[in-house]
C-alpha cells in the first residue's frame, strides 16, 4: 500500500527568532515542531485519512482504550542535518520492521515499512527547518528526534483489540539526553523491580515497559545514580537500562552484550556490532550475569561498560550501586568513545555510509 497524504500547513508556526531560540539549546523532548502527521485505521477501511497537520492537542473519548488498557506502540529515531544542508534518517526502515513486532505484541494492526517510512518522511520534510545544524558547535550532535506512536484510539471498556486505531508522527529538536553532556553514569540495580518476564513484552517498545520502570527509576535517583539496571527475572543476568541497552568490554577486546529475548532489540545495539565488528572486535552476544560484572570490574578483565540508544547514542557506563554495596567504574572509556564517534559520523555525514545505514530526506 501507499498512502496519500494530504498535508494541510499551520498558520502559527514558530517564527524565526523563536526557533533559533530553541535550536541554539533544544534539550530534549520539550520543544516540537509545526505540524504532526496522523492517520487512522479500522477493520473495514484498513488505514485511511493519512495528514500531515498542524501540530496540536487531541480530543480523546474519557472512554478511549488506550487510557484504560494501554495498548500502544511506539518508536524513537532521529533526522540529521548534514554539512551540506541535507536532512537524512538512520536506518528507517529498521525501526518500521520494530514497530511491525510491536504490532504484533500488542495486538495492533500492521503498519507496512514503506507507509511508516513515508509518514516519517512527510513529517520531516514539512518541518525540516527545525533539524538543527551543528556549525555552531564543531562536531555537535543536535538532531530532530521523531516519535511515531499507534495507540487504541476507540472508545470502548471492553477488554479486546481496539477496531479503531491511530498512528501518528511527531517530532523535536535534541540536544544531549543526559543533562550536562557525555559523562559516565552511574547505574542503580533494582534487585526488587524487573522490566519483563519469559512471554511478557519486554521485547516490544510499548509504554508499559516505561511505565513499569518509572519506579525503580526513582528509586535510583533517590540513591544518587542516573539509571536503573534490569535483571531477569531470576535476578541473575543483566537485561537493559530502562530506555537503553548495554555493553561490556573486555581487556583482550571482546564485547560483550546481553542476548535478545525480553529486551528490546536496539537499533544501536544492532549498528554497533556490526561497527565493532569492522573495528576488529569480537563481539559476543550472549546471557550476562551481574556476577560476572561485579567480577569482571574487580578483577580488571572488564575495562569499560557502556549504554546505547537512539536517545542518548553511546554513553560510558560509570559506577554500580545496590543496597548495601557497589562496583567502581570501569578503568577506561577508550574504545566507547570511539565506537560512539564512529557512529555519529555516520549519522552526521562527517564519515562514509559504508554500511548503507542512511536514508536521506531531504
Ligand atoms: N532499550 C530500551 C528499553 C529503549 O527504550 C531503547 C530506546 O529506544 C533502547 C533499548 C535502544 O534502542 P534504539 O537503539 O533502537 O534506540
Ligand atoms: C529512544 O532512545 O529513542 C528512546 O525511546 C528512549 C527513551 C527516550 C524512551
Amino acid at each position: 500500500m501507499s498512502m496519500q497524504i494530504s498535508t494541510t500547513l499551520s498558520d502559527r508556526t514558530v517564527d524565526d527568532a523563536r526557533l533559533a531560540e530553541i535550536l541554539a539549546d533544544p534539550g530534549f523532548g520539550t520543544n516540537f515542531t509545526d505540524h504532526m502527521f496522523r492517520v487512522e485505521w479500522t477493520p473495514d477501511e484498513g488505514w485511511h485519512g493519512a495528514r500531515v497537520e498542524p501540530y496540536g492537542p487531541l480530543t480523546l473519548d474519557p472512554a478511549t482504550a488506550v487510557l484504560h488498557y494501554a495498548q500502544e506502540i511506539f518508536e524513537g529515531m532521529k533526522a540529521y542535518r548534514h554539512e551540506d544542508g541535507s536532512v537524512w534518517l538512520f536506518r528507517p526502515e529498521e525501526n518500521a520492521a520494530r514497530m511491525v513486532r510491536s504490532s504484533h505484541r500488542l495486538a495492533l494492526p500492521v503498519l507496512e515499512v514503506g507507509d511508516f517510512i513515508e509518514a516519517v518522511e512527510s513529517l520531516v520534510t514539512v518541518d525540516q527547518r527545525w533539524v538543527p545544524t551543528n556549525a555552531d558547535q564543531q562536531g555537535g550532535e543536535k538532531s530532530l528526534y521523531l516519535r511515531p506512536f499507534m495507540f487504541a484510539s476507540e472508545a470502548f471498556l471492553g477488554v479486546r483489540p481496539a477496531q479503531h486505531v491511530t498512528f501518528m508522527v511527531i517530532a523535536s529538536p535534541a540536544g544531549s539526553y543526559f543533562k550536562g553532556g557525555i559523562k559516565p553514569i552511574s547505574l542503580w540495580l533494582s534487585e526488587e523491580y524487573t522490566r519483563a518476564g519469559r512471554g511478557g513484552m519486554g521485547a516490544a517498545k510499548t509504554g508499559g515497559n516505561y511505565a513499569s520502570s518509572l519506579l525503580p527509576q526513582r528509586e535510583a535517583i533517590e540513591q544518587g545514580c542516573d539509571q536503573v539496571v534490569f535483571l531477569d527475572e531470576e535476578a541473575t543476568y543483566v537485561e537493559e537500562l530502562g530506555g537503553m541497552n548495554m555493553y561490556f568490554v573486555f581487556k583482550d577486546g571482546r564485547i560483550v552484550t546481553p542476548a535478545l529475548g525480553t529486551i528490546l532489540e536496539g537499533i544501536t545495539r544492532g549498528s554497533i556490532i556490526e561497527l565493532a565488528g569492522k573495528m576488529g572486535h569480537q563481539v559476543e552476544e550472549r546471557r550476562f550475569s551481574i556476577d560476572e560484572w561485579r567480577e569482571g570490574v574487580a578483577s580488571g578483565d572488564i575495562v569499560e561498560i557502556f549504554a546505547c540508544g537512539t536517545a542518548a547514542v553511546v554513553t560510558p557506563v560509570g559506577e554500580l550501586r545496590w543496597p548495601g554495596g557497589s562496583a567502581p567504574a570501569p578503568a577506561s572509556t577508550d574504545l566507547t568513545f570511539r565506537i560512539r564517534q564512529a557512529l555519529v559520523d555516520i549519522q552526521f555525514g562527517r564519515a562514509d555510509d559504508t554500511f548503507g545505514w542512511m536514508h536521506r530526506v531531504a
